[in-house]
């Protein structure tokens, strides 16, 4: 990927969003956005948001997953503007740098000026939410199986993967503080698994309710773009990522299913 990548933050509590205010001297002052900031040169988005929130906010960032992003083209060249879901956090944020922070219901969210790249984001969560900020920390009780889950390397549901069949899963690899976000699919050649982060930009090629694989079984298909991707290798042979490849993860059976093989 080229140019500027800022990360920033979707949290939700109690049906209301938290967004700060832009610093005075800077791009888009005065303006309310999803915290965050720039991904230094050698760091991960992940991480990025991490620092920035404990910066900026105060807060550890325990969980967040990618959600969605977008591009601004830019007279110095494109900033890509990548927005993570955070699905648990430690401290209640407050602000250290004196800039505002403000939890926001849908009705003051659309009446406050944001920047350009924030406002269709805000819009799709409140198109996806049903008109409402959608709760982003998990509930206890899902936070218990999905953690047990993730620790498991077998695939959940990979006992009944059929033809032209994908399923998602997520997993905590041993080290890592990181989750991998992947999916298992069935190809004519046996089932393959990769990492479900587009090398184009990071984020999933799904959206959770959307499928993962083209009508005929032979591609993973980019949600945004249309992008296919050969579910044998990974390949990309059609959109922004052209001649890059999904990274391949390695599986082996296990029971009547398939597990990640951990290195
Ligand atoms: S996000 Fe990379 S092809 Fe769509």
């Amino acid at each position: 990927m080229t140019g500027l990548l800022v990360v920033g933050g979707i949290y939700v509590r109690d049906g209301r969003l938290l967004l700060a205010r832009r610093p005075e001297g800077g791009p888009h002052a005065g303006l309310w956005e999803l915290p965050g900031g720039k991904v230094e040169p050698g760091e991960s988005p992940r991480a990025a948001l991490g620092r920035e929130w404990r910066e900026e906010l105060g807060v550890e960032v325990l969980e967040a997953e990618p959600e969605t992003f977008v591009v601004e083209e830019r007279a110095d060249g494109p900033l890509t503007l990548l927005f993570f879901r955070v699905l648990g956090l430690a401290g209640e944020p407050r602000p250290l740098h004196g800039e505002a922070l403000r939890w926001s219901d849908a009705g003051e969210a659309l009446l406050l000026a944001t920047p350009p790249a924030d406002a269709p984001v805000l819009r799709r969560l409140l198109r996806d939410g049903g008109g409402r900020f959608a709760e982003t920390e998990r509930a206890p009780e899902d936070e218990r199986r999905a953690r047990s889950e993730e620790l498991d390397p077998r695939i959940a549901g990979s006992e009944a993967l059929g033809p032209a069949h994908a399923l998602r899963f997520r997993k905590r690899l041993p080290g890592r503080a990181e989750l991998l976000d992947g999916v298992l699919v069935a190809t004519a050649e046996g089932p393959r698994a990769f990492v479900n982060l587009c090398p184009h930009v990071p984020v999933p090629l799904d959206r959770p309710d959307e499928e993962l694989l083209s009508s005929d079984g032979r591609y993973l298909v980019c949600a945004r773009h249309g992008a296919l991707f050969l579910a044998t290798t990974g390949l990309c042979v059609s959109g922004p990522c052209e001649g890059e490849s999904l990274t391949p993860l390695p599986i082996a059976p296990s029971g009547a299913g398939w597990a990640l093989e951990r290195r």
